[in-house]
């Protein structure tokens, strides 16, 4: 052991660290001139994803830059549907593609391959823990499966989800099945990377936020709580952080029944429920990536808001959803003094 702390992993195990720690999500992104010229050599995003070197490289850049407390391998949450041969393509401008599949196709999805197929994103971890600084937690990651399922049904990204929650509803027993071969995989996955050396595990249900009361407790809870369940159960005590945007009036229910260690809040959640949500535990986020774009006074008043409400509780300092390309990288340091000149 040693007696190198790693702040977020006292915040997941309930703690209060004042001033709290910090990392973004997608905090290694286009946002960055460092990520886009690694990105311009590695070829298609997919080889960025599959390719060990490169991928540690920009998941440690911001690092470097802002030594933030955790660090989120780089790949992304379609590797799945890649590895079950979905014909995952990410196009420029427009965003990923795959196979639209169906309900014959959920019968007879190939899932023999996954684990060899993901075997360079278990490289990418490896590296990780070895280049990363001992104080530096590093986080693994999947998709949800009703998120993940939403791009496999429909076969791109869609507004609202449509396609994906119709298909629920004309093939509840095909979409139930689905839910659950992406849950038990899922599993396979996390603990494959909690194995390589991730300290902890987040799991992002980026598209929660359109589901009906039934829906969400069968789509959104379920999925998750089995793969809580399947990890915890082959690997004592690992730490996990749940992402449901959206989630909104959800949010108590979802932390009960999937057992998450911590919440990841957006934006939308007012900071009065934000603060009851943390008497139950350790919450992460939410500032609007907006005010990340705007920076200034905007920028200021969003991080301290967020801090007078919940910065004397355990909380991760986060984002309420992804740092998207326009971030100015000036603002991201103005952010991290910021909260780290917190109560200080
Ligand atoms: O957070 C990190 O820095 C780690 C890497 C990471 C990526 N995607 C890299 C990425 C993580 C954790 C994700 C998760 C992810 N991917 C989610 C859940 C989180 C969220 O943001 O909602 C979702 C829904 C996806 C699916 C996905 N991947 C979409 C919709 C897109 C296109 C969006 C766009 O801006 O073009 C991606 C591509 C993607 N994943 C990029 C990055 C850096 C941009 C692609 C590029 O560099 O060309």
């Amino acid at each position: 052991m040693t007696d190198v702390r790693r702040t977020i992993l006292e915040v997941l195990d309930g703690k209060t660290v004042s001033p709290p720690p910090i990392w973004l999500m997608r905090q290694a992104g286009r946002y960055l001139p460092e990520y886009r010229a690694t990105r311009a050599q590695a070829g298609s995003f997919l080889d960025l994803c599959y390719n060990p070197e490169l991928a540690a490289e920009v998941t440690l850049q911001p690092i470097r830059r802002y030594g933030f407390d955790a660090s989120i391998l780089f790949s992304d949450i379609l590797v799945i549907p890649d590895a079950l041969k979905r014909n995952v393509r990410f196009l420029e401008g427009v965003g990923p593609q795959m196979d639209p599949i169906d309900a014959d196709g959920i019968g007879s999805l190939d899932a023999s391959n996954v684990m060899a197929h993901l075997k360079p994103v278990f490289e990418t971890v490896s590296r990780l823990r070895r280049e990363l600084p001992s104080q530096t937690t590093l986080l693994g990651f999947c998709g949800a499966p009703w998120t993940v399922a939403t791009y496999m049904i429909a076969g791109k990204g869609t507004p609202d989800q449509a396609p994906a929650r119709l298909f629920a509803y004309k093939h509840p027993q095909a979409f139930h099945s689905l839910l659950m071969q992406l849950a038990d995989i899922s599993v396979d996955y996390l603990v494959g990377q909690l194995d390589a050396g991730a300290d902890a595990v987040q799991i992002f249900d980026s598209w929660a936020g359109v589901l009906g009361e039934e829906e969400f407790s069968a789509f959104a809870i379920a999925p998750v709580a089995r793969i809580i369940e399947g990890v915890r159960g082959r690997r004592p005590g690992a730490k996990i952080i749940a992402f449901a945007k959206g989630a909104g009036f959800n949010l108590k229910t979802y932390r009960q029944k999937t057992g998450a260690d911590a919440i990841g809040l957006d934006w939308s959640v007012p900071l009065s429920f934000a603060a009851e949500l943390q008497k139950d535990g350790p919450v992460q986020g939410n500032l609007d990536p907006m005010r990340v774009v705007a920076g200034g006074k905007s920028l200021d008043d969003g991080i301290d808001r967020i801090l007078q409400t919940l910065g004397n509780r355990p909380l991760i300092f986060n984002l309420g959803h992804g740092i998207t390309p326009e971030a100015n990288p000036d603002h991201v340091t103005a952010l991290v003094d910021r909260v780290r000149s917190f109560g200080r």
